[in-house]
């Protein structure tokens, strides 16, 4: 097998107390479209910050291929410190990069690259951010929640796009479809360690809670050996022999690591429950306008 394009091993990190990475692994290939899944606050965001070179571990490997370019999308883009979305995405390209490319994905994604940063929604700077990782066409593509705050023709958009590059990509997102659609592997983190399977997101559930069922079944092994265990020092014990205490060692042990174990969190079932109209008037507007220059975006509402 070829050598992978980014790699990252043994990553370990820890942000004040609970350590968030512990031992952390990815590989990306040629050709690899993963999608990178996790509860929230599991470190999805800081690991692809590591393997983006922003953040640094505490510990570990990132090593990138000869040559290999890597770009990153962030989940919050800050544009603010450039003229215009042009300068922005331009300041993204190196010197053998087509400058034409940033213009032609800027007007793709309906922004004229005349826009302020300063004044741009939500929708108009993702927009931007992506055209400007879009633009040098690199070889690691590392992309966090690609999808937010645009609409149902920007991710089809966006879709078609990243299949036709010949960037691999690491994707994170809570749009389900684009994952499924995207995805040929899935790396899940989960308490700090990183597992992966290689299949698109739709078999992500199944195989999810197979390793977590299979983890139960080992923690209830662990208890039972330890009530064992504990039931032998309570009436057994004879004598201070070598064998004894290598067994009373191996106890202390167990006790530990089911200490040390992080136990995964529950599920939890999300449902949104749409409340019924109460009756009462929360708050009334009258005669509204307002405009930024000559755009109107409110008016007599
Ligand atoms: N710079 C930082 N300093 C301290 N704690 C941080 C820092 N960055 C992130 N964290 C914490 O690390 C944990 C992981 O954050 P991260 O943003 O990587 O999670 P995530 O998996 O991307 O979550 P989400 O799905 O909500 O985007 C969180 O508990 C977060 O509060
Ligand atoms: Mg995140």
């Amino acid at each position: 097998m070829a050598a992978p394009l980014l790699t990252l091993q043994n990553i370990h990190l820890t942000f004040g107390g609970q350590p968030l990475l512990t031992g952390t692994e990815l590989s990306v290939f040629d050709n690899d479209r993963i999608c990178l899944v996790g509860r929230n606050g599991s470190g999805k965001s800081t690991l692809l910050k590591i393997a983006a070179e922003l953040i640094q571990p505490d510990k570990g490997e990132r090593v990138v291929k000869g040559g290999a370019t890597v770009r990153y999308l962030p989940q919050e883009p800050d544009l603010s410190t450039f003229p215009s979305t042009l300068a922005y995405v331009e300041a993204g390209l190196t010197s053998g990069d087509d400058h034409y490319r940033a213009q032609y994905l800027l007007n793709e994604l309906g922004l004229t690259g005349d826009e302020d940063p300063k004044r741009l929604s939500g929708g108009e700077a993702r927009r931007a951010a992506l055209a400007r990782v879009l633009a040098p066409e690199p070889d690691v593509l590392l992309l966090d929640e690609p999808t937010n705050h645009l609409d149902l023709p920007a991710i089809e958009w966006l879709e078609t796009e990243l299949k036709s590059l010949r960037s691999a990509l690491v994707l994170i997102s809570h749009d389900r479809r684009f994952l499924v659609d995207l995805s040929r592997a899935t790396v899940w983190l989960d308490r700090g360690v990183m597992r992966r399977m290689d299949k698109p997101f739709d078999a992500f559930e199944e195989w999810r809670d197979e390793i977590l069922e299979q983890e139960e079944r080992e923690r209830h092994k662990l208890d039972r050996k330890i009530a064992m265990e504990e039931d032998w020092v309570r009436y057994g014990v004879s004598g201070r022999r070598k064998r004894n205490m290598r067994r009373l060692g191996d106890l202390f042990q167990m006790r530990q690591d089911r200490r040390e174990a992080r136990r995964a969190q529950g599920n939890v079932q999300m449902t949104v429950s749409e409340a019924e109209a109460s009756g009462k008037l929360v708050a009334e507007a009258t005669g509204i306008s307002k405009a930024f220059g000559d755009r109107v975006i409110l008016d007599n509402f």
